[in-house]
């Protein structure tokens, strides 16, 4: 039987340090745990690895140890999660741990349940210090599954690799954690709490996060859109976090009809189903977009409400593609916009796509690591507007995350837009149609992913540094097939913001026709290693550019398979999922 780790806690011998203002708090002696180094979102491992004696509470203790004491002392800070296995137990050995450090107050979302990004929204309206976010994003969840923890700092974004790095360093030098002796708080009905001088407030978590979606789209457009009898929608879930948000705001607020919320009840294993929406973990929405008359729009998002697929019928929207059209079109469809975006901005391995849009509109363009806290700083410095990656992260400087919901009402105002003045009976602008005439503007940059999940980390180790060798080998003009090459790195990138560098970033062979072929590892994953393996192209041709993706970039895939030697590095004849 898994046990509680907050009953370990209290079973071990510990003393009270100090009782201020009616609470006591327990210093509680613990020893230094191996593998608590944040990836490239927080903290995360199997739940059976967090439940072991101290593991959380010894992570979150390092944390308080990281901060600044003006930052957490007294102050607000913030908690919510996905509702994934062990949230529950989770939210209350941190809620007793932030008390047991200072801190004045903290927001708690009901039954423990805020998304990702309404974690970022809640940061900054109630201008909090920083939160907690309990998820493990896209991953299964359950007792044989992933869990994982995530701080934010106070203008929303996750925190910098130089706070984490601290705390993986107070992970191995941590002796004491610091527990308030308080009750165990009840999630389940919204209001506050005192204990002392401590504040628990549990809040409604969907309200802050709608009303900044008014704020940015007009509902009204989107609302006209989505109540037309001619335009069928659907939403899935996929038994994650947006269940909570699905209803209350396509439903309740924006006109949907109640059935075209799919899968929208947050459950703990996500229904036993991998919360991933892409065209293989989504395989439900998928197959009913493409069925014979199928509903014109679909979406889906992940375990925590920041990635997003977006679909028309019969049509799949690649999340480069998607980062750009949005671009293009949101001076015109998304009041929070109407001046104009600022910048525009995606990771290394994205498509070229919004590039070019960024060329047409005359706008700064920042091209940054995987990972979405390389985005805040940007933003913070008024830089920066829209972003996205091809991992299905689309979003904006509205919050500091992505944010699945935003990037499906940023398409359906597009869509509404498109069709705001369309009678009944006549032919609406398709999802489809957007896309295709985009490509038509700018050109079609066709993008593949190829995931192989879960290889032995030392195969997949001996690749890449394999592929450093060749980058380090490489010439510009060097021929590879048909291709030439510009430029072949690992890439760096320095912040513009505070100077700062990240490097090692991934393998890039840049051909001088705009092709590109980059490896990276995963830095997501709990177990093993996953490869990633991506691919582009550009096709300014109108008449190619109905050829299925994965037809048009065969070559550059065989390509990048030979130049790699992947299937002797890692044993696998074909990756685990194509995107
Ligand atoms: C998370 C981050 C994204 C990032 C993605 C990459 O979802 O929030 O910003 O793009 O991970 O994951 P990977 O597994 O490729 O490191
Ligand atoms: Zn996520």
């Amino acid at each position: 039987r898994l046990q509680s780790p907050f009953g370990s806690i209290r079973a071990s011998s510990s003393t009270a340090i100090a009782e201020p203002e009616g609470i006591k708090i327990n210093s509680v002696p613990t020893k230094p745990i191996e593998g608590q180094k944040t990836g490239t979102s927080g903290l995360r491992k199997k739940v059976k690895v967090f439940m072991q004696d101290n593991y959380l509470a010894n992570w979150i203790q390092a944390l308080f140890n990281s901060l600044p004491p003006e930052d957490y002392k007294n102050g607000l800070l913030v908690l919510g999660g996905d509702g994934r296995y062990f949230n529950r137990e989770a939210a209350q050995v941190i809620i007793k741990i932030a008390a047991g450090n200072g801190v004045g107050k903290i927001l708690v979302g009901k039954e423990g349940i805020l998304s990702t990004p309404a974690v970022s929204a809640v940061i900054r309206k109630r201008k909090a210090n920083g939160g907690f976010i309990m998820s493990a994003s896209h991953n299964p969840g359950g007792p044989e599954y992933d869990w994982g923890i995530k701080f934010n700092y106070s203008s929303g974004q996750p925190a910098p690799e130089s706070i984490t790095d601290k705390i993986y360093g107070n992970t191995l030098s941590i002796s004491e954690i610091k527990m308030a002796d308080i009750p165990d708080v009840d999630l389940s009905s919204l209001g506050e709490t005192k204990y002392g001088n401590f504040i628990v407030e549990v809040i409604d978590p969907v309200s802050d996060y709608m009303e900044l979606m008014e704020d940015v789209f007009d509902f009204e457009l989107i609302k006209s859109l989505l109540s037309r009898s001619d335009f069928r929608f659907t939403f899935d879930a996929m038994h994650a976090v947006t269940g909570a948000y699905a209803k209350p705001i396509f439903v309740d607020k924006l006109g949907a009809t109640p059935d075209s919320i799919k899968n929208g009840v947050p459950l703990e294993d996500f229904g036993h189903g991998h919360p991933d929406p892409n065209l293989t973990y989504a395989k439900e929405l998928v197959d009913v977009m493409y069925a014979e008359n199928g509903p014109d729009f679909g979406a889906a998002s992940d375990g925590d409400g920041d990635r997003n697929m977006i679909l028309g019928r019969h049509f799949f929207v690649t999340p480069s593609d998607s980062v750009a059209i949005i671009a293009a079109s949101a001076q015109l469809a998304i009041p929070y916009f109407k001046s104009g975006p600022k910048g525009l901005a995606r990771s290394m391995p994205t498509s070229g796509a919004l590039d070019r849009v960024a060329e047409k509109l005359v706008l700064p363009f920042f091209e940054v690591p995987t990972g979405w806290k390389f985005f805040g700083n940007l933003m913070d410095d008024g830089k920066l507007s829209i972003c996205g990656e091809e991992s299905f992260g689309t979003g904006s400087d509205h919050v500091r995350e992505k944010d699945g919901i935003w990037a499906v009402l940023a398409w359906l105002s597009i869509i509404a837009y498109r069709n705001r003045n369309k009678k009944p009976g006549e032919k609406l602008v398709s999802v489809a149609d957007v896309v295709k005439e985009h490509w038509a503007t700018y050109g079609r940059n066709f993008f593949s992913r190829y995931d192989y999940e879960e290889c032995e980390s030392e195969g997949a180790n001996k690749m890449i540094d394999y592929l450093r060798e060749v980058i380090s080998k490489s010439k510009p003009g060097e021929k590879y097939g048909s291709y030439a090459l510009q430029l072949g790195d690992d890439f760096s990138y320095t912040d513009p913001v505070d100077g700062s560098v990240a490097s090692k970033q991934g393998i890039r062979f840049v051909f001088t026709d705009g092709s590109r072929i980059i490896f990276r590892l995963s830095g997501t994953g709990s177990s093993g290693a996953t490869v990633r393996m991506y691919i582009e192209q550009l096709e300014t041709d109108v008449s190619k550019h109905d050829t299925d993706a994965q037809t048009a970039l065969k070559p550059l895939i065989d390509l990048a398979l030979s130049i790699s030697k992947l299937k002797d590095f890692t044993g696998r004849e074909r990756p685990t999922v194509i995107t």
